[in-house]
């Protein structure tokens, strides 16, 4: 098979797929990692998922995967304020990643300096998740490597622009630009790399996967599931996220209450809110993810639904978008 084309990002990972598998919350157990990572493309721990969902020490975790893959593997650090105790347990986890070898590191919302300067003290680099030129600005402050520019079309906390407006918006940053959202097929990675992005991170294509430990029923929804069933909420993190309309969300609407909605956004209140959305969140979408028995209140999932049609191995999905390149 001729090698798919290095990119800036294939180079910066180690990898030889330019194709991500990003973070997910719940989603992310660490033989999915694995298996993206052994096919070629990068698979990205999600510290939180790693722990608390799948049971796995974050250490053990890391070396589980090591067992099943010498391949790269990347670390997800959400690295938003909300308190002093998990900063502490992010910075932990990012220390742990890099004494365990990872070299590649995903950060989302907050400042990414802390995670640049330990990544780079170690010969690693730092790609920050952005939505619009003003937080790239931010992350291109604090040193970062690439940007991973998520569009309207992403699974997870969707941003405001179409995917190829996004890119002319981060291109004049002069960093190698990843795109996140809407990309389900082989033709449409082809053609998100043919317009200048230096790769491709996926997440809900790889929820439907042999590999994924999300229940049965959640893998059928998104096969079933096409464009226009992808609403947004904001009534599990606070913030809006996009999900598949059940008939529980079309039942009690998408949008929190009026009183929430302003303690959200006061300055004195908006930090622990945002906490106690964040914790009630991480409860509510590991048991609507992976318990089967569950009635589906909250299933995340993005616009690329459309696209996936059938359960597919990881591993062959990324060989089968490398073909396609
Ligand atoms: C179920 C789910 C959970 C996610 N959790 C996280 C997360 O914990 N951290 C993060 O940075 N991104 C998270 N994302 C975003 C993905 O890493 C990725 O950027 C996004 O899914 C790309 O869009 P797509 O779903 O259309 O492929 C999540 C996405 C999904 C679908």
């Amino acid at each position: 098979m001729t090698p798919a084309p290095e990119t800036a990002l294939t180079r910066h990972a180690g990898i030889e797929v330019p194709l991500i598998c990003g973070a997910m919350y719940p989603c992310s157990n660490p033989e999915l990692v694995a298996a993206v990572s052994d096919a070629g493309g990068l698979g990205v721990v999600q510290p939180v998922s790693m722990t608390y969902v799948h049971g796995h020490a974050f250490r053990e975790g890391l070396r589980r995967i090591r067992r099943l893959t010498p391949r790269p593997v990347g670390m997800n650090a959400l690295i938003e304020k909300t308190s002093k105790r998990y900063h502490e347990r992010m910075t932990a986890w990012v220390d742990i990643a890099l004494e365990e070898g990872v070299r590649f590191f995903v950060t989302s919302l907050g400042n990414p300096k802390w995670v640049v300067d330990r990544a780079h003290a170690a010969g690693g680099v730092v790609y920050h998740d952005v939505t619009e030129a003003r937080w790239a600005a931010k992350a291109r402050d604090a040193g970062v490597d690439g940007l991973i520019a998520v569009n309207r079309r992403a699974g997870g906390h969707p941003g405001p622009r179409d995917l190829a407006p996004l890119l002319d918006e981060l291109a004049p940053f002069g960093l190698p630009v990843v795109c996140a959202g809407g990309i389900g097929d082989a033709p449409a990675f082809a053609a998100a790399i043919r317009l200048g992005y230096a790769g491709v991170q996926m997440g809900t294509r790889f929820i439907a996967t042999p590999e994924c430990h999300a229940s049965h029923a959640y893998k059928q929804a998104i096969l079933d599931a096409g464009e226009s069933d992808i609403v947004w909420t904001d009534r599990i993190s606070g913030v809006p996220m996009a999900v598949i309309e059940t008939p529980y969300l079309r039942r009690t609407g998408l949008r929190v209450g009026p009183v929430s909605r302003w303690l959200l956004r006061q300055p004195r209140t908006k930090h622990l809110m945002r906490g106690l959305y964040l914790m009630r969140s991480l409860w509510r979408l590991r048991r609507d993810s992976l318990d089967e028995r569950r009635a589906h209140e909250f299933w995340q999932a993005g616009r690329s639904v459309a696209d996936i049609t059938a359960l597919e191995p990881a591993g062959d999905i990324v060989r089968r978008f490398a073909r396609a390149l």
